[in-house]
């Protein structure tokens, strides 16, 4: 029997913090301004858009811990639990010596009305926290989800570089992982409408019972349903501290993602499988979504233009399933079932997406087609995967999202391609077929028509990169 715990516990400012009255499902930004009065950390966009928000959470893995930025402001309170939260508050030294990361935001003048900063600086300090050195890709990337109306990027992205020449007091207040461990006794939590299981079965009970729960994972979808949409979607079951769900497995024959893992996790086992998924990677969100977004919650949501599921599809992917009393596994394809509507049963829950290892011989690529280039959502992305044997498709798998009320495959086109020479004859069928694959609809992120004509433009650019691999790939600048 499973014990049961009335109030969250995570560590902040120096001590474990204790919270059973809160409302644990309150946004941590709430929290921080209106209970904590640190107003450091700001609100911009309440969306998980802009990065004023952001705060650093530790979470202990490996013998370490580990911090990652996240958006304060789409993060409830009760996914705290067992983790170290640090706020641009806990930075400089007590006499006030600046960080390095803060003196190299004032040496390169990199603020001017200054709302964005305290984001800007708990960024940088993730990423010099975790590491020695970094490129200026490495600093780009990490500011992707920051944005900054007044300065210009230039200053800040000189001042990810010069915080590595500075020294000063330690760039966090960084605590031992023994003491995120202590936090750690198994009972579930249940603090108002917020539950967190920290097993399987603990949570297949939990769902069973309560099948109308919101299931909340890294909640950068969810979150905004509460900010943007004024929803009480308690009770709300955070899967967050089941560490089966966390799992990579990475074998000869497959890769096994935990529905839990995030992007961050996920990405360099990703890129180990399949390459062609690093440019797409990079273009999910900003670090802070990617660090608290799970591929599970990404599949999980439905949602039509979601990035991965195109791609996982291509790949062969399949989901796998949990209830109390049942573990089943579908092609990935055959979970979206309409709009809105996933092959997932009341007290279900997603546990496993894996994904088969490509063979020599397979090509696959992934194109996102967005307004902006980062932190935007796809108009349109394609993932195409064909193996070949001496220049004839032996196997063409090929998904598209922003072309359906689903995520689909090009059936038709597919067909029209396996058993062929894959030459310009066959290209040409094959984005024939795709007017009888798919009928987009028009809305506000791109028209029917330019779909359906961007789709056939990507399997041509798919088969000019297969057919010569001379050719450079620029897919960051799709
Ligand atoms: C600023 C911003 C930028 C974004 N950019 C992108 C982008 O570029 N591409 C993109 O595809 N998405 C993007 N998103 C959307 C979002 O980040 C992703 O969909 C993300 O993968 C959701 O994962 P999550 O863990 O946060 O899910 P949550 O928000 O916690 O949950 C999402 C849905 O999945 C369900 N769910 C979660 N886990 C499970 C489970 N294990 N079993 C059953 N149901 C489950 C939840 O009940 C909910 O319905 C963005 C979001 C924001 C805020
Ligand atoms: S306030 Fe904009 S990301 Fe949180
Ligand atoms: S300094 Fe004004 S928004 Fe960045």
């Amino acid at each position: 029997m499973t014990s049961t715990r009335g109030a969250i516990r995570f560590l902040h400012r120096g001590r474990v913090r204790e919270l059973a009255a809160e409302s644990a499902t309150r946004t941590v930004l709430d929290w921080l301004r209106e209970t904590e009065g640190l107003t450091g950390t700001k609100e911009g966009c309440a969306e998980g858009d802009c990065g004023a928000c952001t705060v650093l959470l530790g979470r202990a893995e490996a013998g370490a811990v580990r911090y990652e930025a996240v958006n304060a402001c789409i993060a409830f309170l009760g996914m705290l639990e067992g983790r170290h939260l640090v706020t641009v508050e806990d930075l400089a030294a007590s006499d006030g010596t600046l960080t390095p990361v803060q003196q190299a935001m004032v040496e390169c003048h990199a603020s001017q009305c200054g709302f964005c900063t305290p984001g800007f600086v708990m960024a940088l300090s993730a990423l010099r926290h975790a590491s020695a050195s970094a490129s200026a890709r490495d600093v780009e990337v990490a500011l992707q989800g920051n944005l900054c109306r007044c300065t210009g990027y230039q200053p800040i992205v000189e001042a990810g570089a010069r915080m590595y020449e500075l020294t000063g007091p330690p760039v966090l207040p960084a605590v031992e992982p023994g003491e995120l461990d202590a936090l750690e006794d198994g009972a579930t939590v249940r603090v108002g409408g917020f539950v967190q299981p920290a097993s399987l079965d603990a949570l297949a009970d939990i769902l069973q019972a309560t099948p109308e729960a919101t299931i909340v994972a890294g909640a950068t979808d969810v979150g905004l349903w509460v900010t943007k949409g004024l929803r009480d979607i308690t009770p709300m079951v955070h899967i967050g501290r089941v560490a089966a769900l966390r799992e990579i497995d990475e074998g000869p024959e497959r890769l096994r993602l935990g529905a839990g893992v995030s992007y961050t996790q996920a990405w360099p086992a990703l890129v180990r499988l399949a390459p062609g998924l690093d440019a797409l990677l990079a273009r999910i969100g900003g670090a802070q979504v990617r660090n608290a977004g799970t591929i599970g919650g990404n599949i999980a949501n439905g949602s039509p233009i979601g990035d991965m599921p195109p791609p996982l599809i291509a790949l062969g992917a399949r989901l796998e399933l949990r209830s109390r009393g049942e573990v089943r596994e579908l092609p990935l394809e055959d979970f979206f079932l309409d709009y809105g509507r996933q092959d997932l049963a009341p007290g279900e829950f997603v546990t496993a997406v894996t994904i088969p290892r490509p063979k020599p011989g397979t090509h696959f690529a992934v194109y996102k087609i967005s307004k902006r280039r980062d932190e935007d959502i796809s108009a349109l992305c394609g993932a195409f995967r064909i193996d070949l044997v001496d220049g004839v498709v032996v196997e063409a798998r090929i998904a598209f999202g922003g072309m359906a009320a689903t995520p689909k495959r090009a059936a038709v086109a597919e067909a029209a391609m396996r058993g062929r020479t894959w030459d310009e004859t066959v290209l040409d069928a094959a984005i024939a077929a795709l007017a009888m694959d798919y009928a987009p609809i028009d809305d506000w992120r791109a028209s029917g028509a330019y779909r359906s004509r961007i789709a056939g433009n990507l399997l041509r650019r798919f088969f000019a990169e297969t057919t010569e691999p001379a050719m450079p790939v620029r897919l960051a600048h799709v």
